[in-house]
């Protein structure tokens, strides 16, 4: 696989010459200002756009005009912009998204946008490059012309220095987003957990600190909550440890963790074969993790973070792990394993415990694709979130909200720890078929230190989605997570 960071060449200018000169009208308002000159040398042709046919200027909605040759560009673009008051954040993104899936594939190779500000030229920069990410690189008889065309992008603003310096961070994290979707998407027979530990390894080009943990390691720490999983499988275990040092010497980090479950079978309680081929995005959270780190390094954030992966691959075998196998976890803690496939948290417990053993984190974010039960709760369009901190939950909802990838809380209690009690060891791996998303939560609680601000990130809803989607969000993995995260860690801890 290679990644495609930045096919897509994005600038910021007081003005340009490209092939394609968009402008953004707002609704009902006819023909945007900056659009004036340009219709005033092509002799009225962008009015004439405007005002016939449905165009009004609504959030999606294009007109294209033919230019006449000699003029800065060959085509003029009009985008809807819909009601300025209503163009937050979202919709200044969802400009540049929907540009770039009306013509990426044009024929045209440059274009440029208009923006009314700095800020607003930065979200259409990220909506742009949201949108233009492809997941191509399995395809071995695409055509020309089933390539995008449309190589550089130009959004014009007054001020382009400050528009530049809006970007930077946000580039970083949508760089992030990239590697995410890129590890999500790929199939399970390539991105193995040898395979993961290896791509992580390549960030420390990026001056990441990374170390990778094998089954020998591992077993020496007593991780065999996570071994256990892995035991069917013929890729090695591995935990991956990403460290950024940006903030002061010996200063207590932010730590991330993720479930990177490889492949997702079941194990011995083998999950149905229709839409069992999903479960290779079942490393979803690591992905996110690996994709902020990647981010937060390339953002420079002045803070420590440590970004924590268990890699595993959960396969039914002779040697695989059996329901009714008591494991012992890194904790001391004994856990009854009930269902293989409940095997996401058996993974975590043990890297949530090597957070606490080995670091004093200010707070510690765990992200995975922990249940489907969450989909039934909570749909695609907002995360579960479980914390036992209301500040932590209440920063994490903020920066959900400022970057798009949303959180929703969901309680917690001893009422719902009752239900994972066994017979046999200190808890089983599963509750019953009620609040299973909570349960799954308690299982983590219960490795999680009482001082330790902690909040788990249930994306099973979130990490990938089927059917309509915005134009941010082209392929099957969202990318979920990174551009929360940094955000979230840039306003709080840096
Ligand atoms: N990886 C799955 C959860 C999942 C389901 C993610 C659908 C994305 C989409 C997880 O390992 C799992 O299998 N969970 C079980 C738990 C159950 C056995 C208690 C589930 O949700 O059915
Ligand atoms: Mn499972
Ligand atoms: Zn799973």
């Amino acid at each position: 696989m290679q990644t495609e960071f930045q096919h897509m060449k994005i600038t910021f200018a007081e003005a340009a010459k490209a092939d394609i000169a968009a402008f953004v009208a707002d609704e009902g308002a006819g023909l945007p200002a900056a659009a004036a000159a340009l219709d005033t040398a092509s002799g009225g042709l962008i009015t004439e756009a405007v005002s016939a046919g449905r165009f009004d200027g609504k959030p999606g909605q294009h007109v294209t005009v033919v230019l006449p040759k000699g003029l800065d560009a060959r085509r003029a673009v009009v985008a809807g912009g819909g009601k300025p008051k209503k163009r937050d954040a979202r919709a200044q993104e969802a400009i540049g998204a929907n540009f770039i899936k009306a013509f990426a594939m044009s024929g045209f190779k440059t274009a440029s946008i208009t923006a009314v500000s700095a800020e607003e030229a930065a979200r259409i920069a990220v909506g742009a490059k949201l949108a233009s990410y492809r997941f191509d690189t399995y395809f071995t008889k695409l055509k020309p012309d089933q390539k995008p065309s449309l190589s550089g992008l130009t959004v014009v603003c007054d001020d382009p220095k400050a528009a530049k310096a809006a970007f930077a961070p946000l580039d970083a994290a949508t760089d992030g987003t990239y590697l995410a979707r890129d590890l999500v998407n790929m199939p399970p027979n390539d991105l193995h957990p040898e395979s993961f530990a290896e791509k992580i390894k390549e960030l420390s080009a990026l001056g990441l600190d990374v170390e990778v943990l094998g089954e020998k390691a591992m077993a020496k720490l007593g991780m065999h909550a996570l071994l256990g999983v892995g035991q069917g499988s013929v890729r090695e275990s591995q935990m991956g440890i990403m460290k950024w040092n940006g903030g002061k010497p010996g200063e207590d980090p932010v730590i991330l963790v993720g479930k990177g479950v490889c492949f997702d079978t079941g194990g011995i309680s083998l999950k149905p074969g229709p839409g069992m081929e999903d479960m290779r995005g079942d490393m979803g959270g690591a992905a996110a993790v690996t994709g902020t780190m990647r981010a937060i390094a390339q953002a420079k954030l002045k803070v420590n973070v440590v970004g924590l992966v268990g890699l595993v691959e959960n396969m039914p075998d002779g040697n695989a792990q059996r329901p009714g196998d008591i494991v012992k976890s890194a904790s001391g803690q004994t856990i009854e394993i009930q269902n293989t496939d409940a095997e996401g948290r058996l993974v975590l417990c043990d890297v949530l415990w090597y957070a606490q053993e080995h670091y004093k984190p200010k707070a510690i974010v765990d992200l995975a694709t922990l249940t489907g039960a969450i989909v039934i709760s909570l749909g695609h369009h907002h995360a579960g979130l479980f914390t036992n901190s209301d500040d932590l939950a209440d920063e994490l909802t903020r920066a959900g909200l400022a970057e798009g990838e949303r959180v929703w809380r969901l309680p917690m209690g001893p009422e719902y720890d009752s239900l994972i009690k066994s017979k046999f060891a200190d808890m089983r791996n599963i509750g019953g078929r009620a609040a299973g998303s909570i349960t799954a939560a308690q299982f983590l609680k219960r490795f999680v230190k009482d001082e330790v601000r902690w909040a788990h990130i249930d994306i099973a809803g979130t990490a990938w989605v089927e059917g309509e989607k915005a134009p941010t969000d082209p392929s099957w993995a969202s990318g979920y997570g990174p551009r929360l995260l940094t955000r979230w860690i840039a306003d709080n801890y840096e």
